[in-house]
């Protein structure tokens, strides 16, 4: 009997053991390419762009996730000297600089050359994602491929630019350099989501008071199954032309906007399809060159004020006024033009670095205006932890910043309910109330003290809102407030994560 479960025990070790060793062969086949050529994919990403498409190769190309991509600030000399190929996919932020994850790389190849480290084994391709309509567009990423031809890394190819990256739109392919060799890419794993509607059941004025800069609440359910998002992930909404500018362009250019007009298996008239598209001054197309030729209009993003368990989707989205009767395209389309009801096309997309939050650590939650939606959602997920996960959270604690107190404003009452049940602090500045305007970074120097105890417990700051104004003063106070060493070890480990546009 011992003989006979002795060997039941061996038989047993020795097929764990071909398993282990079969699973390990399937998952050497699968990572082909990091075996014969180390390939190592690192992002730079601010809103997520960046990071997807690096995370959409690694799928392609069956690497994996874990063990083949990077944030280019965790990427170190030690890595690039054991690979032989470095794919960076690299966006720009705030004035032709590097996002927040990767904004310790340059320094770190300078001090490495100054340390006479060459890394000449190395090739490498730099795909960049900007904006033209910035004025250093790419700037970040060219400054990435200037580093490693300074530290003697031969590139595959010159910097992939790309304007204005759109997951709707922008296919793998025609971003890929040469020699990564899109054909061998899974086709499946390439493919864009389709598009989601959106109904609007609500819209409210949250701040009746202000002759500018009106801030809404609007409320969406989705048309189909709820698709699931987390805190601090956007929607990217399809801007539509108002009604009387789309009609004024026909007339003007002599098009028939009620004639019907197939296009990609749908039918609508010309003004429905016109609504979603640019119109130039001079057109002389004929009608059914139109859709064609005249490009859709680009996507504009929000922050979600809302997390999908609630079933709901919610932006909170101030109307950026232009000349007299003349709003911004999104802005204007979501808070006037567009009726409740109506259907509104937006994509959820993922940004992974704003779910990265402990919810049993404390929270500091810092904006202004239409940076509630981002701090609204955050606390919205807490106080799901809390209640329905039935978990235990860290305390939050809101400074956020408004024009005028008045208590009656639905702004404020809004504020109050979210103090009253989510927050263990709330501290506004009102910009309107005093002969002296106070902002958000102002109470920071106020409360510097209980800013330092809240860290010193492990607190995690958010910043949500505006980078111009409200962002870079919040910014250059907890400079002036924690050092900049300490911010950079905030920002590395995490609690320092800015959500500003
Ligand atoms: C990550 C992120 C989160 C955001 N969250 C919010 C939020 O929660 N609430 C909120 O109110 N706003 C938010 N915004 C700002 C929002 O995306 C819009 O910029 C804002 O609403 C103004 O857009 P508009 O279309 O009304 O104005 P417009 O002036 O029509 O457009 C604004 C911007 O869109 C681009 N643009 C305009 N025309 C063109 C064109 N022809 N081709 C290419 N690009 C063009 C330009 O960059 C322009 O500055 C966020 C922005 C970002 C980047
Ligand atoms: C606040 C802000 C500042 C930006 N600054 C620049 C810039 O200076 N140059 C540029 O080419 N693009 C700039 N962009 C555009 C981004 O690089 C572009 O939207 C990119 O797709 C974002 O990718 P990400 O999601 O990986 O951060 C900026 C975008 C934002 C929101």
């Amino acid at each position: 009997m011992e003989n006979l479960l002795t060997i039941i025990v061996v038989i047993s070790v020795w097929l764990l053991f071909c398993v282990a060793m079969w699973r390990i062969h399937i998952a050497r086949q699968r990572n082909n390419i990091s075996a014969d050529t180390s390939l190592l994919i690192t992002y730079a990403s601010q809103t997520g762009n960046a990071q997807a498409i690096a995370n959409r190769y690694a799928q392609a190309l069956h690497l994996s996730e874990m063990a083949n991509v990077v944030a280019l600030n965790h990427l170190s000399i030690e890595n690039l000297s054991s690979v032989d190929q470095v794919l960076f996919i690299v966006s720009t932020y705030g004035d032709g600089e590097a996002p927040d994850n990767g904004n310790l790389f340059i320094k770190r190849i300078q001090n490495a050359i100054k340390n006479t480290v060459k890394l000449n084994h190395l090739k490498f391709s730099v795909i960049a994602l900007g904006d033209t309509g910035y004025p250093k567009f790419c700037a970040f990423g060219y400054q990435v491929h200037q580093s490693m031809l300074d530290i003697g890394s031969e590139p595959n190819n010159e910097v992939i630019a790309v304007d204005k990256y759109n997951e709707q739109t922008t296919t793998l392919a025609s971003i890929t350099p040469r020699w990564l060799n899109i054909q061998e890419v899974n086709e499946t794993s390439t493919k864009t989501n389709s598009p989601q509607y959106w109904q609007l059941t609500e819209r409210l004025l949250l701040n009746p008071d202000c002759d500018d800069e009106k801030l809404f609440q609007l409320t969406f359910t989705s048309i189909g199954p709820t698709p699931s998002w987390q805190a601090g992930d956007l929607i990217d909404i399809q801007p539509h032309q108002p009604k009387a500018v789309v009609n004024q362009w026909l007339q003007a250019h002599q098009y028939d906007g009620t004639q019907l007009l197939t296009y990609q298996g749908h039918q609508q008239s010309l003004s429905a399809w016109l609504a979603m598209r640019e119109l130039p001054n001079n057109c002389t197309y004929s009608i059914n060159e139109l859709l064609d030729n005249l490009p859709t209009l680009t996507t504009r993003s929000y922050s979600i004020a809302s997390i999908s368990e609630q079933g709901q989707l919610q932006l909170i989205v101030r109307l950026l006024e232009k000349e007299e009767n003349s709003f911004g395209l999104a802005s204007g389309y979501l808070s006037n033009n567009c009726s409740v009801g109506a259907i509104v096309q937006g994509q959820i997309r993922s940004v992974s670095t704003h779910h990265q939050i402990d919810n049993t650590v404390p929270l500091i939650l810092i904006g202004a205006g239409s940076g509630l939606a981002g701090l609204k959602a955050q606390i919205d997920a807490r106080a799901y932890f809390k209640t329905k996960l039935n978990k235990p959270t860290g305390p939050t604690w809101l400074i956020f910043g408004e024009r005028n107190s008045h208590s009656q404003l639905p702004i404020n009452k809004y504020l109050l309910t979210l103090e009253e049940s989510n927050l263990a602090k709330l501290s506004c500045a009102y910009s309107q109330d005093s002969k002296q305007a106070k902002y958000v970074q102002h109470i920071l120097a106020d409360e510097e003290a209980m800013l330092k105890q809240w860290l010193s417990e492990g607190a995690v700051i958010y910043i949500c809102g505006c980078l111009s104004g409200m962002g870079e003063s919040v910014h250059n106070t907890l400079i002036e407030l924690l050092g900049q060493e300490k911010l950079t070890e905030l920002q590395c480990q995490q609690r320092y994560i800015r959500d500003v546009y």
